[in-house]
C-alpha cells in the first residue's frame, strides 16, 4: 500500500523500520547523511544505528562509520552518534558539542573543508567509496523522483555515488517545498567541465527533483520529526553596534557610486550577530535586494516579508521555532521567492565572483594585518569550521568580517597580534567591524592595515598593548613588510591559557 508521501509503488515496499534500515549500515562503513545547518537531516535511521553501536560497544565489539554531511546537523544524528562513540571520521563542518569534544580530545578524526569542495571531492573520488547515503526527503513521486527537504547540501552527490541508499520520508516537511529547489545535474570533473549557466541569483538552472535510481534504495523509513531550529537570541547592544556600523559603510558605498542602490547579492554568515545585520537592513535604505547565501536565517525571512528583499537562494534553512513555524505557515507564497540548491553551486567560487556577492561572515580572531581565524580557539581547539566562508571570502565583491572585539566577558580581545590560526589571508580580508568601529582595509599594505585595524576595531582595554606591541616591532622586526616579534607574537595566547586572561 502505497502512502500519501510515497507515490512509487516499488519504493512504498521497501518500507521499514529505523532498526531494520540501520542494521543496513555496518561497522567501518562510510555513510554519507543529509543535512545542512540544522535542517534536511535524517532523525531517526542515525538515532537506531546509535543504539546498535552501544550495543555492539557493550559486547565488547568495535563499531564506528565515517560520516560525511552537508554541514552540520542535530542532536539526532552528530550527537547520538558522537555520544556512542560511533564516528571515526567525519567531514565538513560540525557545530554539535558532543562532536565538537570528542574530536578536542583527540577520539574523533575531523577533516574540516570548504563547503564547496565536498562534492567535487567526492566525485574525484580520493574520499574514497560510500556505502550507504541516508538522505531525508519531502516525499517520493509516482516515477520514483525525490522531493528535497529543508536542506540540499551534498544530497543529489550521496545518492549518486552510494553503492545503497536508505531514504527517510518526514512527514514534517512541508510538502508545499515541492518546487523549491533547483538540482543542477550538469556539473563534471576537468576535463569536461562547462561553465555553470546561472548569471542571476534567481536564475533556475536545474529541476526540482533528485534522481535516484529506485533499484539502488534499500529501505525507506517514515518520520514526523522537526528540524533542530535552535532560536537566535535577541541582538544585544554589541550586534546592533556592528550592525550600524557595517550598514553605514554599505550606505556610504552606494553612495561613491561602488555598489548600486539595491546592492549586490548578500552572503550571510550563521550566528546571532549575521542575523541581527539581516534585521538592521530592514530599516536601511536599500530595496529589491536579492541574497545568494549558504543558510536562509530568521532575519531573511524578515526582509523578505517586508518587501525589501526580492529573493534569496541557499542550500537550506537555519531558522528558529518561530521563523520555521512561520514559513511553514505560508510555504506556497514563500516558494516563489526562495531557491535551494546543492551546495556545490550555493557556494561555488565562480559564481560567488560573477555575482558579485557582500559576503558578511563572523570571526573568532583577527589580527592587526587582517588575517582572520574562523576555527580555533588559541591554535588548536575547533569550534565549528570553516563552513563556506572561505569559499565566499576570497571570491566576493566584498569581504567583510564581524566579531564584537572581545570575548569571555573581556579577557580575550578579538583584535591580537597574530592570528593563533588562520582560515582567510589578509588578501581575502577587506573590511573588518566590531562594536567599536569598522575598518575598510581595501587597497592598504600591512603597516597602513595595522593602524587602521588598531585604531578602529579594538576594544580600549586592548588599544594600547596592541599599539606598543606594533611599535616594537617596527623597532625589532626582521623585516618591516609586516613588523613581528616571533617570540612574542602569540604571547597573549599562552596568557590566557596561563592566567584566564590576555591581559598584561
Ligand atoms: N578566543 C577564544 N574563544 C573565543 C574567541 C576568541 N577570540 N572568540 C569567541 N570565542 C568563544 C566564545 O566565548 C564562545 O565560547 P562559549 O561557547 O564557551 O561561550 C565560542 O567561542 C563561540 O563564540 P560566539 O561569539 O558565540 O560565536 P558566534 O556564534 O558569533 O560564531 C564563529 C562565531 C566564528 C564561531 C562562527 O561564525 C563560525 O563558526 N564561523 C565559521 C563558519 C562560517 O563562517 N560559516 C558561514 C559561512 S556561509
Amino acid at each position: 500500500m502505497s502512502s500519501d508521501r510515497i507515490a512509487h509503488a516499488g519504493l512504498a515496499a521497501k518500507r521499514r523500520s529505523a532498526e531494520e534500515a540501520a542494521a543496513l549500515i555496518g561497522n567501518g562503513m562510510t555513510v554519507g547523511m543529509s543535512g545542512f545547518t540544522g535542517s534536511g537531516y535524517p532523525k531517526a535511521v542515525p538515532l537506531a544505528l546509535a543504539d546498535r553501536i552501544n550495543a555492539a560497544h557493550e559486547a565488547g565489539d568495535p563499531f564506528q562509520v565515517k560520516v560525511w554531511t552537508g554541514a552540520s546537523t542535530g542532536p539526532e544524528l552528530d550527537g547520538a552518534l558522537a555520544k556512542a562513540d560511533g564516528i571515526e571520521f567525519r567531514l565538513p563542518y560540525n557545530s554539535d558539542p558532543i562532536a565538537r569534544e570528542r574530536i578536542n580530545r583527540g577520539e574523533m578524526q575531523y577533516f574540516d573543508m570548504h563547503l564547496s569542495q565536498v562534492a567535487p571531492m567526492a566525485w574525484q573520488g580520493f574520499l574514497g567509496d560510500l556505502d550507504i547515503a541516508v538522505v531525508e526527503v519531502t516525499g517520493i513521486t509516482a516515477d520514483g523522483a525525490l522531493i528535497p527537504s529543508a536542506s540540499v547540501g551534498n544530497n543529489k552527490t550521496w545518492l549518486d555515488r552510494a553503492k545503497g541508499v536508505i531514504l527517510e520520508v518526514n512527514r514534517w516537511q512541508n510538502p508545499a517545498l515541492e518546487g523549491m529547489h533547483d538540482i543542477y545535474y550538469g556539473t563534471a570533473l576537468p576535463p569536461h567541465r562547462v561553465p555553470i549557466p546561472l548569471v542571476h541569483a534567481d536564475d533556475r538552472i536545474g529541476e526540482p527533483h533528485f534522481r535516484c535510481d529506485p533499484d539502488k534504495v534499500l529501505a525507506v523509513v517514515e518520520t514526523d520529526s522537526p528540524d533542530r531550529n535552535a532560536p537566535f537570541s535577541p541582538p544585544d547592544a554589541k550586534a546592533h553596534a556592528i550592525a550600524g556600523h557595517l550598514l553605514e559603510f554599505l550606505g556610504h558605498e552606494v553612495k561613491m557610486g561602488r555598489l548600486p542602490a539595491s546592492l549586490l547579492p548578500l552572503q550571510s554568515g550563521v550566528g546571532n550577530i549575521a542575523n541581527a545585520v539581516l534585521t538592521g537592513l530592514i530599516d536601511a535604505p536599500f530595496e529589491n535586494m536579492v541574497a545568494y547565501t549558504e543558510v536562509i536565517q530568521d532575519g531573511m525571512l524578515d526582509l523578505l516579508e517586508a518587501g525589501k528583499l526580492r529573493m534569496a537562494s541557499a542550500t537550506a534553512f537555519s531558522l528558529s521555532p518561530e521563523a520555521a513555524a512561520r514559513l511553514n505557515g505560508d510555504m506556497a507564497r514563500y516558494r516563489g521567492k526562495m531557491i535551494l540548491r546543492p551546495q556545490e553551486i550555493s557556494n561555488h567560487p565562480e559564481l560567488i565572483r560573477r555575482l558579485g556577492c557582500i559576503a558578511m561572515n563572523g570571526l573568532i580572531e583577527a589580527d592587526i594585518y587582517g588575517n582572520v581565524n574562523s576555527t580555533h580557539l588559541m591554535g588548536s581547539r575547533i569550534q565549528n569550521g570553516i563552513g563556506g566562508s572561505g569559499d565566499f571570502a576570497r571570491n566576493a565583491f566584498i569581504s567583510v568580517f564581524m566579531t564584537p572585539s572581545t570575548a569571555k566577558g573581556g579577557a580575550i580581545s578579538a583584535i591580537v597580534p597574530h592570528c593563533s590560526h588562520v582560515d582567510h589571508i589578509n588578501q581575502d580580508v577587506q573590511v573588518i567591524v566590531t562594536e567599536q568601529g569598522l575598518a575598510d582595509l581595501r587597497g592598504l599594505a600591512p603597516r597602513q592595515r595595522a593602524e587602521l585595524v588598531i585604531g578602529k576595531c579594538a576594544h580600549p582595554d586592548y588599544r594600547d598593548m596592541l599599539k606598543d606591541y606594533f611599535a616594537r616591532a617596527m623597532q625589532g622586526s626582521y623585516g618591516l613588510q609586516s613588523p613581528m616579534l616571533p617570540g612574542e607574537a602569540l604571547a597573549w595566547h599562552q596568557r590566557y591559557m596561563d592566567s584566564g586572561s590576555m591581559k598584561a
